[in-house]
């Protein structure tokens, strides 16, 4: 038997029968019989807005799985070239398709010299990498003019490899501008991770071999944040890409979206939020300020999604340990470690159901490896590159609407200008 909702309107009398379906119900036939009365959901709390096949979220029990696979089998034994294909084509590829995408991928790291000689350099000399990231992501648009093409499969298959090819360079450019130092032009003999390090902090050696277990972490961390399904920057690649903008430009949405504290700021907010903390013995006070209301969030507590402890964050925590032996241990992984002792035993938190997401753990690494707080989002970037593509690319093959909600209007009613001279 079909399950079902039938749903009534008390003002006539009508019902109407909707059929429940991959969990959820058809607002589409729920407007059959209520015309002009609208889901009122800020933040899409309750809502649904696309069906998808990427990744499956249970944020009660805490499981993650792309495309099916459980992320920590994933963590332990893939590599994030290896997801990010897997991401977006289905199915984890055999060797010989690999050996393409690899090379593919390989082959695309360099940018256009007016991107970094004339656009990056322009920034001001302060400027966030991250927002530099975000305008150099759109600037890609106006190099690669068949992006609009985004239903040839060719030309779309050729912007995801640039795309996903190009942030590790376009980060690492930003980073080095950001601290006057000469930018590092990619190395085709080096994996993926190794590249991005190799031109994060190459000095004056001919080559740069970063030390593998540190390019394995990192490389663990970016399957860890290649997708997570609808969330904010997700949805705004979604809603850029549903106006049939080119991806360059939706991209750059994404990373805007991702560059917000709530979202992939986070990280850098717990390294702020831990630093100004100092010391274990202040860490009973910052939770009983946070409770209070005066101390601001627990940054990397909480989530819209997970009301557990997220299980990217039980990974990190490990691969936390693994960096910490060789770059020896952040000094503040103490404070994080009361901290989260103490918030898991207060009936403020549990009642809320507020645990340690992905970014509470991720910039203690990420500071331990060398990486400057204002990189962080940057870093995030990097590997959601491939989850937003996978999206967007999701979207267009299921001939999305255009993402245009409605709203409810709470303004004035109907009434006459008046001419400035007679305002009070
Ligand atoms: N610290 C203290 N209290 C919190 C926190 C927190 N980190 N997060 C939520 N709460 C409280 C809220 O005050 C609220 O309490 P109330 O019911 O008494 O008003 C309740 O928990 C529910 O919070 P909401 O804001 O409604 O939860 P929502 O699902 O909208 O927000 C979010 C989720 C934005 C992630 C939130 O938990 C937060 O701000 N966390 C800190 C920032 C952070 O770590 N962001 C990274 C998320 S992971 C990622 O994007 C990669």
């Amino acid at each position: 038997m079909t399950e079902s909702i039938t749903i009534t309107d008390n003002r006539t009398g009508e019902t109407l029968e909707i059929p429940i379906e991959n969990g959820g119900v058809s607002a589409a036939a729920w407007q059959k019989l209520l015309p002009g009365l609208w889901f009122y959901d800020p933040g899409f709390v309750s809502t649904a807005a696309c069906e998808s096949a990427i990744t499956y979220l249970d944020g009660e029990a805490g499981i993650l799985r792309y495309r099916g696979y459980g992320i920590e089998e994933l963590a332990e034994h893939s590599t994030y070239l290896e997801v990010a294909y897997l991401l977006l084509n289905g199915e984890l590829p055999n060797p010989a398709q690999f050996e393409a995408w690899r090379h593919e991928i390989t082959h695309h790291t360099f940018i256009h010299e007016n991107v970094r000689k004339r656009f990056l350099d322009g920034f001001h000399y302060d400027a966030h990498p991250m927002g530099m990231l975000v305008s150099a992501v759109a600037a890609l648009s106006t190099f690669y003019l068949d992006a609009k093409q985004i239903f040839d499969v060719e030309s779309r298959h050729k912007q995801i490899i640039r795309l996903i090819a190009k942030m590790p360079t376009l980060a690492a450019a930003a980073h080095r501008f950001s601290v006057g130092m000469p930018f590092v032009y990619p190395d085709n003999s080096l994996e993926f991770t190794s590249n991005f390090l190799s031109m994060m902090w190459k000095t004056a050696e001919p080559r740069f071999d970063a030390n593998p277990a540190l390019a394995r972490a990192l490389d663990i961390l970016f399957i860890l944040h290649a997708d997570h399904e609808q969330n904010c920057s997700t949805t705004a690649m979604r809603t850029v890409g549903s106006s049939h903008a080119d991806p360059y430009s939706a991209c750059a949405a994404a990373c805007a979206a991702l560059y917000g504290p709530r979202h992939g700021g986070a990280n850098e907010a717990v390294i702020r939020m831990l630093t100004e903390i100092g010391s274990i013995e202040n860490v009973e006070p910052f939770v009983a300020s946070v409770k209070a209301g005066t101390g601001g969030r627990l940054q990397g507590f909480g989530h819209r999604v997970y009301k557990s402890y997220d299980p990217r964050a039980k990974i990190i925590k490990r691969t936390a340990d693994e960096v910490f032996e060789i770059t020896g241990k952040n000094p503040l992984l103490d404070i994080a470690l009361k901290l989260e002792e103490i918030a898991l035993q207060d009936e403020y938190f549990t009642s809320r159901k507020l645990y340690p997401n992905v970014d509470f753990y991720s910039g203690l690494i990420y500071q331990a490896m060398g990486f400057p707080l204002e990189m962080f989002p940057v870093l995030f970037a990097i590997p959601r590159t491939a989850g937003w593509l996978a999206h967007w690319q999701e979207m267009l093959d299921q001939d999305s609407k255009i993402a245009r909600p409605r709203q409810l209007y709470i303004g004035a009613e109907q009434r006459p200008y008046v001419p400035m001279g007679e305002r009070g």
